[in-house]
């Protein structure tokens, strides 16, 4: 068997969907807290397993067959952690979703230790099996798209971007093996792929990633091939770029890469960004044509001159949406990168009015935001005019996320 390409994992949106536990439930509950069939018969005998008032009064082995009924994923899972959670204060002594979690990791760890090398310290492994066994840890943890994870584990450790072509025979060394799996431990705490992998591809550049600079996501690469395909026009003319908020610096490297008559100035609001950013045009040779400005947009700006392009993918997350977001994104991407405020449009409101100042005649504004928010651009320009909107432009998903606006030349 050969593994086929696959895309790269996204991230808040990750890389599917849904996550689809391939054990069963019996047999899921039995390996998270009873890994002996002495402990799976008392959890059958155990006649108050749940809390949950549903199955009070059943035993666990009926309550895991009336979930597995359940076509509903997410109230798969509720009701498995319910039951893993009483199961767990019933016949492991444990109480408390913490440490439940602490109990269920350390038992997964440990089984895992002991599954990658029985015989010898350090054992060859075929990829295939590696694969198998570490994804169905992520899975039997509910980690976001464990199987993808793996596969780019894998492919590192074999000095490639993806499995695509590798043998599900081929050996691991032990030492490889062991680097796999202390990637998966970082997967386990929900860090992102692209953290741990310390490098991304975005369009046709590779960036370096470090937490907590916001990783490029695709929706972005989409736009800039919008952007591309307009400057197409503009080829034999001198262009220069403003981007606002450029986190690693994907959209503007991508660009300046592209485009050798290009300048470009990146301003970011935190060092982190910026110094990010600095390093891979470093690391892609386009230091020349790039100026990294550590700058918040809503000071002064008459400094920076005016621009062609002026490019943004700001925070856009309102403060309710905050609350909802994937412990991948949460824990570990910079809230400064996400939260836009109560309407999500607290950066997108600074950069109209300075867009007003920066951009040359004919200039074009460029914006990722969310779904509902380019109705709500559009009133806003029309309200205080020296914009026009041009267009909305959707997503590969079909919905409204990029907005292109002009300079109308009427405030200046
Ligand atoms: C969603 S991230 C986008 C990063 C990058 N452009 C990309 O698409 O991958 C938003 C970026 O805007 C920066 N930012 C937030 N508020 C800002 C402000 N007021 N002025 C300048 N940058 C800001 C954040 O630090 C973050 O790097």
């Amino acid at each position: 068997m050969f593994f086929q390409a696959c895309a790269r994992p996204s991230v808040c949106a990750p890389l599917s969907k849904t996550c689809k536990p391939t054990l069963s439930l019996s047999q899921f509950v039995a390996r998270l807290c009873a890994p002996s069939p002495q402990h799976l018969q008392k959890a059958k005998s155990s006649t108050k397993a749940s809390n949950d008032g549903r199955y009070s009064n059943m035993p666990c082995v009926s309550i895991c067959q009336s979930i597995s009924a359940s076509k509903h994923t997410a109230s798969k899972h509720h009701y498995l952690d319910s039951v893993s959670r009483s199961f767990a204060a019933n016949t492991c002594s444990l109480t408390g979703s913490k440490r439940l979690t602490e109990y269920r990791n350390s038992h997964l760890n440990m089984s895992m230790e002991r599954s990658l090398c029985t015989t010898s310290d350090r054992c060859n492994r075929p990829v295939g099996d590696v694969l198998e066994e570490m994804q169905q840890v992520l899975v039997e943890l509910g980690v976001l798209e464990p199987r993808k994870s793996v596969e780019f584990f894998i492919a590192h450790v074999l000095g490639m971007s993806t499995l695509h072509g590798v043998s599900a025979d081929r050996e691991l060394t032990g030492p490889e093996v062991e680097r796999v799996w202390e990637m998966v431990k970082l997967r386990q705490q929900r860090m992102p792929v692209q953290y741990i992998l310390g490098e991304w591809d975005f369009c046709d550049i590779v960036l370096k990633m470090r937490q907590p600079v916001f990783i490029p996501r695709p929706e972005t690469e989409e736009l800039v091939g919008v952007i591309k395909s307009y400057l197409k026009g503009l080829e034999h003319q001198q262009i220069r770029l403003l981007e606002i908020g450029c986190g690693s610096g994907a959209i503007t490297l991508a660009l300046l890469k592209e485009f050798p008559q290009m300048e470009a100035v990146a301003i970011d609001k935190t060092t982190h960004a910026c110094e990010l950013t600095a390093h891979n045009a470093t690391c892609l040779g386009l230091t020349d044509r790039l100026n990294v400005i550590h700058l918040d947009i809503s000071a002064d700006t008459g400094q920076l001159g005016v621009f062609d392009v002026i490019v943004s993918n700001p925070p856009y997350v309102n403060t309710e949406d905050m609350g909802t977001l994937d412990p991948q994104v949460s824990r570990y991407e910079d809230h400064t990168a996400l939260h836009g405020g109560g309407d999500g449009l607290d950066v997108v409101r600074h950069v109209l009015t300075k867009a007003q100042s920066l951009l040359t005649h004919k200039g074009t504004l460029w914006l990722e935001v969310d779904t509902p928010h380019p109705v709500r651009i559009q009133s806003l320009v029309e309200e205080t005019g020296g914009l026009r909107y041009l267009r909305t432009l959707q997503d590969f998903t079909a919905r409204d996320r990029f907005c292109v606006l002009q300079y109308s030349g009427c405030t200046r």
